[in-house]
């Protein structure tokens, strides 16, 4: 078969390193990929949200199957795109991607269908005052989302109301949160732990997944800005088998059925953002994709081929697939430049990388990551930094302690003066005095 992926971060390396060892991939291709990437498939210059110029290249070269990473072209409509011409992809259609796509929709099927989530309520730009009542009404701490996608920036949470009615009208009045914000959804603030559940879905059946845990602050101690995630391990000790089954039963299930009932059928990774507290989960919030970096620890823990699971989830046959995991635990320490996820530099030169990567039961998936191609011609070329998120340092271990222990000392033999990492992930779920000591 030929295969393309869409994307070009480390979720994008991790479901290449995957297909790349199925049988059944004679070809991959990547669109556009990244230098780690093209050491399991041909990297082809065509950007992620580039739909005519993807669905142009996949029928040139008769591509059997398409998977798309991000959520970016799902919400524009990627899927449609392709199956219009006859290609099947791997990826939800822009109707099923408007779980991820406005969380008011989310918000609205949530309560249409009984699924837990926090209270709630839309605003638009109209409703200034009415929305600053609704956060006088529910009181501190609340919580003040950008309806449409905004990459991670899109939630304010506000512990007095004084400065929620603030964002709020930032928001309605000053377009705060830009084109995803001229909506609000206003919501109550759940108490808890996080965690992540991931099931593939085929328009009606839901195959779970393990769940992950991911770390969104950049710095030490879940402080500093909101990222795209600066580690992930699995499994969720708090997402327990009973939990995850819990969670397709309560959650999951429900919203496939309600996504079928309203005509826009789901199709792909459907990935619960969750707090679960007292042991009681509700959904904070949905995600159409694979989760980054948590698709990393995933995919080091899978033993069944993944390319057949793709394509049952696209047929409509998961109900007779059974998918398998191994025991052993994984973790991921993500590699950023210095000042993500503000402004950082690029170009600069990372070394060691292959050192990492052969250690016992380590890879390193690459992201924000290129090769020079002025020194191309005299060997393989230096590897330069080329994003935020650089490097996703996964490691397996017969435990989380043992998985973190080989993860870090394999990001410890990379050389890259202007990197940082955290270096407390996965502490919650292995206890406090696996943390760094102060210095
Ligand atoms: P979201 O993009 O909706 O997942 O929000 C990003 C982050 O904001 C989540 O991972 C949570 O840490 C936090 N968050 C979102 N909604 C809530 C809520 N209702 N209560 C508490 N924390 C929340
Ligand atoms: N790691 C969070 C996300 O992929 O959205």
């Amino acid at each position: 078969m030929k295969v393309l992926v869409v994307g070009s971060g480390g979720r994008e390396h991790a479901l290449c390193w995957a297909l790349a060892a199925s049988p059944l991939a004679d070809e991959l291709y990547c669109a556009p990929g990244n230098a780690g990437i093209g050491q399991e498939a041909v990297c082809v210059d065509i950007a992620a949200d580039d739909i005519e110029g993807l669905t142009r290249f996949a029928r040139q070269q008769s591509i059997d199957l398409v998977v798309v990473g991000p959520e970016g072209p799902l919400v524009a409509g990627l899927v449609d795109a392709l199956e219009a011409v006859g290609i099947k992809a791997f990826g939800p259609s822009k109707a099923a991607a408007e779980l991820e796509g406005s969380k008011g929709f989310m918000k609205d099927l949530c309560a249409k269908y009984n699924i837990p989530t926090a209270r709630y309520r839309r605003f638009t730009q109209n409703q200034l005052d009415a929305a600053r009542s609704y956060a006088r009404e529910i009181g501190a701490p609340l919580v003040i989302k950008a309806d449409g996608l905004a990459a991670g920036k899109g939630v304010i949470i506000a512990d007095r109301v004084k400065l929620a009615e603030r964002v709020i009208t930032d928001a309605l009045l000053d377009s705060c949160f830009g084109e995803a914000g001229t909506e609000i959804v206003i919501e109550e603030f759940l108490e808890g732990e996080e965690a992540s559940a991931f099931a593939l879905v085929d328009g009606k059946t839901a195959l779970m997944m393990p769940g992950a845990q991911d770390h969104k602050r950049a710095y030490d101690g879940d402080t500093g800005p909101n990222t795209g995630g600066m580690g992930a391990y699995s499994p969720a000790p708090i997402l327990t088998d009973a939990m995850n089954e819990r969670v397709r039963r309560e959650i999951i299930q429900p919203t496939v059925d309600a996504m079928r009932a309203e005509g826009r059928p789901f199709t792909g990774v459907l990935y619960a953002g969750l707090m679960i507290h007292e042991g009681e989960p509700k959904l904070l919030e949905y995600n159409v994709r694979f989760g980054d970096p948590e698709c990393q620890v995933l995919m080091m823990r899978m033993m069944s081929d993944l390319l057949p699971a793709l394509l049952a989830a696209c047929d409509g046959v998961l109900d007779s697939l059974d998918l398998r995991w191994y025991a052993e635990s994984a973790l991921c320490v993500v590699m950023a430049a210095r000042g993500y996820p503000g402004e950082y530099a690029k170009g600069e030169e990372i070394r060691n990388v292959e050192q990492a990567d052969a250690q016992t039961d380590v890879t390193v998936f690459h992201a924000g990551t290129k090769r020079d191609e002025e020194s191309q011609m005299l060997s393989k070329g230096r590897l330069l930094s080329n994003g935020g998120r650089v490097l996703g340092v996964t490691a397996l271990g017969n435990s989380l302690r043992e998985a973190h222990a080989r993860a870090y000392a394999a990001a410890e033999m990379i050389y890259w003066p202007g990197g940082f990492y955290r270096r407390d992930i996965g502490w919650r779920a292995l206890g406090e005095d696996t943390l760094p000591s102060p210095d």
